[in-house]
C-alpha cells in the first residue's frame, strides 16, 4: 500500500484546528511544494477572539478550493500523492471536524493512506522543514495561542511533557492584554511590534514560579498584575511601547529560564522552539543569547512556519507514513488529542 523505496513521498497536509484553513504538499517530509494558509482573522477580529461556529463555517467554505490550489501550485494531481495527513487535535472540535471529514472523503475517493497528526507535534516538526539535520533528543518549547509546554522529545514516538502552564498559554495572555488595551487582534504580533520601541525594564511585572523547582509556569497572575497596572495608571497615561515591552519580557524571562534550565538538567544540548509565539522577535533574541551562554544548539522556524500551517502537518505526517502508522476511515477528531 505505502509507496516506499526510491520514489519520493508526497504528502498533502490538511490543518483546520483553529482559525486558519491550511493545505500544503510536502515531499519527503522536508521539501515544501506548496503551502497555503487562508486566515479567518478578519472574521474573528471584532469578537477579539476565535468564535468556534464562525471558524467551522469558514473552513467548510474554503477547504476544497484550497486543496485544488495546493495541487495546482505543486503542479500535481491527486494520483501523484502518497498519503493524506490531517490534524486530529488538539483544537476546536467543530473546526477539526471539517479538516478530518475532508481528509476522510479524499482518502475514500482516492484510496490514499490516511495519517492522523497531533497539532503540537506538527508545530515542532515545522523546524525540520528548514533544518532537516536536527538531532535527537531535544527539548522543545511550544508556545502558541492554546499551549505553553516544555517537551522532551527523545525520538519520533517518544515524548514527555516536563512542564506546562498551569493557566493561560503565552499567546492567550498576549492576545487578552492586547484586547484589553484595544491594540488589535491577534495581540501577539502587535505587541511584538510595539515592544520594539519600548523599554522592557520600564515596568516590573511579576515573574511567577521562576524560582520554583520544576518546569511548570503560571501566567494568570501576570495578566492580573497588568490589568491592575492599567486601572491604577489610567489607560490614556500609559506608555504603550514600554507596557508591551515589559509585559512580554515578563513572560519570556520565565519561558527562557525554564527551557534553558531543562536543557541543562536533562543534559540535552539542543532546544527547538515551536508555535505562533515562537515568531516573536524578542523571544528569539533572548533564547539566542541564553543558548550561546550555555552552549546549546537552538532551532526555530521562519515566522511564517511558526504560526499555524499545513506544511508542518505534512512534515510530521511523513514520520508516521514511514512507520506505517496510519488511521482508518473511522477516525474521529479529538479536541484533547494526546501527544502521539
Ligand atoms: O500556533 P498558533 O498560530 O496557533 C495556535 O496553535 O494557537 O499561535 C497563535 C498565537 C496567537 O496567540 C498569536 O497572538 C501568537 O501566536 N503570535 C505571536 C506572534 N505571532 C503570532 N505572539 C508574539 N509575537 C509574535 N510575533
Ligand atoms: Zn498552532
Amino acid at each position: 500500500m505505502s509507496k516506499k523505496g526510491k520514489e519520493k513521498v508526497k504528502i498533502i497536509g490538511i490543518e483546520t484546528s483553529c482559525d486558519e484553513t491550511a493545505v500544503a504538499i510536502v515531499e519527503d517530509g522536508r521539501k515544501i511544494l506548496s503551502n497555503l494558509v487562508a486566515s479567518q482573522v478578519d472574521f474573528h477580529r471584532k469578537f477579539k477572539g476565535v468564535v468556534p461556529e464562525i471558524a467551522s463555517r469558514k473552513h467548510l467554505e474554503i477547504i476544497n478550493s484550497l486543496i485544488d490550489e495546493a495541487l495546482f501550485q505543486a503542479n500535481l494531481s491527486l494520483k501523484d500523492l502518497s498519503a493524506i495527513a490531517v490534524t486530529l487535535g488538539p483544537g476546536l472540535i467543530g473546526a477539526l471536524l471539517i479538516g478530518v471529514s475532508t481528509a476522510k472523503a479524499l482518502s475514500y475517493a482516492t484510496s490514499l493512506p490516511l495519517i492522523g497528526v497531533n497539532h503540537l507535534l506538527g508545530h515542532i516538526w515545522a523546524n525540520f522543514l528548514e533544518d532537516p539535520q536536527i538531532k535527537f533528543p531535544f527539548i522543545s518549547l511550544i508556545v502558541s495561542g492554546g499551549h505553553t509546554s516544555i517537551i522532551l522529545v527523545e525520538k519520533v514516538g517518544k515524548y514527555k511533557i516536563i512542564g506546562e502552564t498551569l493557566d493561560d498559554a503565552a499567546g492567550e495572555a498576549l492576545d487578552k492584554i492586547a484586547g484589553f488595551m484595544n491594540l488589535g487582534y491577534p495581540g501577539g504580533p502587535i505587541i511584538d511590534e510595539l515592544a520594539q520601541e519600548g523599554n522592557p525594564q520600564a515596568i516590573n511585572f511579576p515573574r511567577a514560579m521562576i524560582k520554583k523547582k520544576g518546569y511548570d509556569l503560571s501566567l494568570s497572575g501576570l495578566k492580573t498584575a497588568a490589568l491592575n497596572y492599567v486601572t491604577r495608571v489610567g489607560q490614556e497615561k500609559i506608555n504603550v511601547p514600554d507596557f508591551c515591552a515589559s509585559f512580554q519580557e515578563a513572560i519570556f524571562d520565565v519561558l527562557v529560564d525554564k527551557v534553558t534550565k531543562a536543557a541543562q538538567e536533562f543534559k540535552i544540548p539542543r532546544i527547538v522552539l515551536a508555535g505562533g509565539v515562537g515568531a516573536n522577535t524578542r523571544l528569539r533574541e533572548k533564547l539566542l543569547e541564553e543558548a550561546k551562554k550555555f552552549q546549546l544548539e537552538l532551532y526555530f522556524p521562519s515566522p511564517f512556519l511558526c504560526t499555524d500551517n499545513a506544511a508542518m502537518i505534512a512534515a510530521f505526517g511523513y514520520e508516521k507514513f514511514l512507520r506505517e502508522d496510519l488511521v482508518t476511515l473511522e477516525v474521529e477528531p479529538d479536541a484533547n488529542f494526546p501527544l502521539r
